[in-house]
């Protein structure tokens, strides 16, 4: 490859059976779940992935073209030469946008899938010889350090594609609060989020017609038989996602076909049929929730950008 500069790789993230009794505790509860941090194996960020191109996922065309219309004035609120921190880059497409237009000194992606972090940071560097990458492989829902940068230039994160949904709504206050902080007083945060809106639309937008979904969802149990000594059945379980109204997100679950057992890491989990494993929920918010919320986080200023349609929000946080 013709880059010089070779990428830089920090990898913090706990290893696989360091997780073994969380994963646990999630399966043993009443009310079962998984974190959906589990999705996003080599083959679960693939899938996440076409589920950006379904018809029915509105969020990331709507938050690409979003990112597009407003790149140039998003120079005026970062400008040039500053680290930008990507959390939770996945396969790091709508960062591509704000490269060539806020040229930025040093990109950081931070990322929970090692081996798709990896590639992905490649091939950035591959494209933009200039740029300075250091990736790091991180648990963001986790405290966590960022890797050293040898310049004071301003930071800047970037937190597309509403994953700050994924967090419950006292989580995401102090997620944003942890940024925040690692931000420093000159910084300031891009953040995508996802808005509340007809419930006929989000159902679709997690049900999509060609199963992709419903395929990203059951991945989660081949991820545990891979690299956390299950032995799921995938032909018994089923995906189902609702929105549901009292809590503002939609769900998403895995549904047992049948009375069951099933072995992880040593320990027997026993399903009922019809019993749900929780493994996402996906918030959706108003521009004033949002914008309360990041003030109580300590973020004093604020500029809003929606597509036409009020679907999906881009908020610039200082
Ligand atoms: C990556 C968490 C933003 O919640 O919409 C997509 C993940 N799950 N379809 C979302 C997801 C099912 C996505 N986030």
């Amino acid at each position: 490859m013709s880059n010089a500069q070779a990428i830089h790789f920090y990898d913090t993230a706990p290893e696989p059976e360091g997780s073994a009794p969380l994963l646990l505790e999630g399966l043993l509860a009443p009310q079962k779940s998984i974190s959906p941090k589990y999705f996003y194996d080599e083959r679960g960020s693939e899938l996440f992935t076409e589920i950006t191109r379904q018809p029915e996922y509105y969020p990331t065309r709507t938050e690409m073209g979003l990112l597009r219309r407003i790149a140039p004035e998003l120079e005026t609120h970062i400008g040039p030469d500053s680290v930008l921190v990507e959390y939770g880059s996945g396969n790091s497409e709508k960062i591509r946008i704000l490269l060539e237009n806020l040229r930025p000194r040093v990109y950081a992606p931070l990322d929970i899938s090692r081996e798709y972090l990896a590639k992905a940071a490649e091939t950035v560097a591959a494209e933009f010889p200039w740029l300075e990458v250091r990736a790091a492989c991180v648990d963001y829902s986790d405290t966590f350090e960022l890797p050293p940068f040898d310049t004071d230039g301003r930071k800047t994160g970037f937190f597309p594609g509403s994953s700050i949904g994924n967090f419950s709504r006292p989580d995401a206050e102090d997620f944003l609060g942890r940024v925040r902080a690692q931000l420093g007083e000159d910084g300031g945060l891009l953040i995508g989020v996802d808005m509340k809106k007809s419930v006929d639309i989000l159902n679709a937008a997690y049900n999509d017609t060609a199963g992709v979904t419903a395929a990203f969802n059951l991945n989660v149990l081949r991820h545990l038989n891979r690299q956390h000594g299950a032995d799921f059945d995938l032909d018994q379980f089923e995906h189902h996602a609702a929105y549901n109204h009292d809590e503002g997100c939609v769900q998403m679950f895995l549904i047992s076909k049948r009375s069951q057992e099933v072995s992880i890491s040593g320990q027997l989990v026993r399903f009922e049929a019809g019993e749900r494993i929780h493994t996402e929920n996906s918030h959706k918010y108003s521009k004033e929730e949002f914008l309360a919320m990041a003030a109580r986080a300590g973020f004093e200023d604020n500029h809003t950008w929606q597509d036409e349609k009020g679907w999906f929000s881009l908020f610039y946080l200082s």
